[in-house]
């Protein structure tokens, strides 16, 4: 059974992700001036998590749960699509302050903007994400029906080393994408890395479909669920890594300034 948590407007949150990628979740947090501290944390000593069994990933994820214990927040955002589909229950039922995946918001995004059912969406996402089935699932019980799901794990080390567009990337579209024969309405971008190659997968459909982004989807939620208020002062943001925190925070600098 998960305990309703009591709801106060966040103002300290953390920010949970498997490593790096949620760093683009980060981003939409900042840009909304919602929050006067965030507190990130990624697992960069275990990061990938999207090729590992649901019983790691629940172990994890439950792992993450002690370090946050010092950290006081009021809200904890699993910016991570992996761990938001097998471990975010988990974590909800361990934990005294509200935890939000991303998945939903996702969805209620989707929702909002393609009302046609019959539109043909495209789900992007690690092999654990897309075999969770949970994307897939949660659109058929809304009424979509043209669903495809692809596993594209090799866009993430790819994002990794800095690529975001250029022959490697369009040639791993190709390779995934050469077997997908329709152009979609919508993609949504199952995990973290991929909004910071979404201009070249929009490219590579002809930038028709509409991109279902995970941190501007959770913004959204965030705004229908609580009384924010824009912040007097800048967000105030401390970075934590299980391993190699330096690269964390280059990396932060290098992907926070990518416009
Ligand atoms: N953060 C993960 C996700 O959003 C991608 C990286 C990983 O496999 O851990 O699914």
């Amino acid at each position: 059974m998960i305990v309703q948590k009591i709801k106060t407007t966040p103002k300290k949150i953390g920010v949970f992700d498997s490593g790096a990628g949620g760093l683009s979740v980060l981003k939409s947090l900042i840009n909304s001036q919602s929050f006067e501290e965030i507190i990130y944390y990624g697992d960069t000593a275990r990061v990938p998590y999207g090729n590992r069994s649901q019983k790691v990933i629940i172990q994890y994820s439950l792992e993450a749960l002690i370090f946050f214990k010092t950290q006081h927040i009021d809200l904890l955002i699993v910016a991570c699509n992996t761990i938001s589909a097998y471990g975010l229950q988990s974590m909800q039922q361990a934990s005294s302050y509200p935890i939000i995946g991303v998945i939903k918001p996702g969805i209620l995004a989707l929702e909002n903007t393609i009302k046609n059912k019959d539109s043909k969406i495209l789900i992007l996402g690690t092999k654990a994400t897309i075999k969770s089935n949970l994307y897939q699932t949660l659109l058929q019980k809304r009424g979509y029906h043209n669903l495809s799901a692809l596993a594209t794990s090799l866009f993430v080390p790819l994002v990794e080393e800095g690529i975001f567009e250029g022959e490697i990337l369009d040639s791993t579209m190709h390779y995934y994408f050469k077997s997908y024969p329709n152009n979609p309405d919508a993609i949504i971008l199952g995990c973290t890395h991929f909004p910071l190659i979404a201009k070249s997968i929009a490219k590579y459909f002809d930038n028709k479909p509409l991109l279902i982004h995970s941190g501007d989807s959770i913004m959204q939620y965030l705004q229908k669920q609580y009384p924010l208020k824009p912040t007097t002062n800048p967000t105030k943001i401390t970075f934590f890594a299980s391993d190699n925190l330096e690269r964390l925070k280059q990396t932060a600098k290098l992907w926070l300034n990518q416009p």
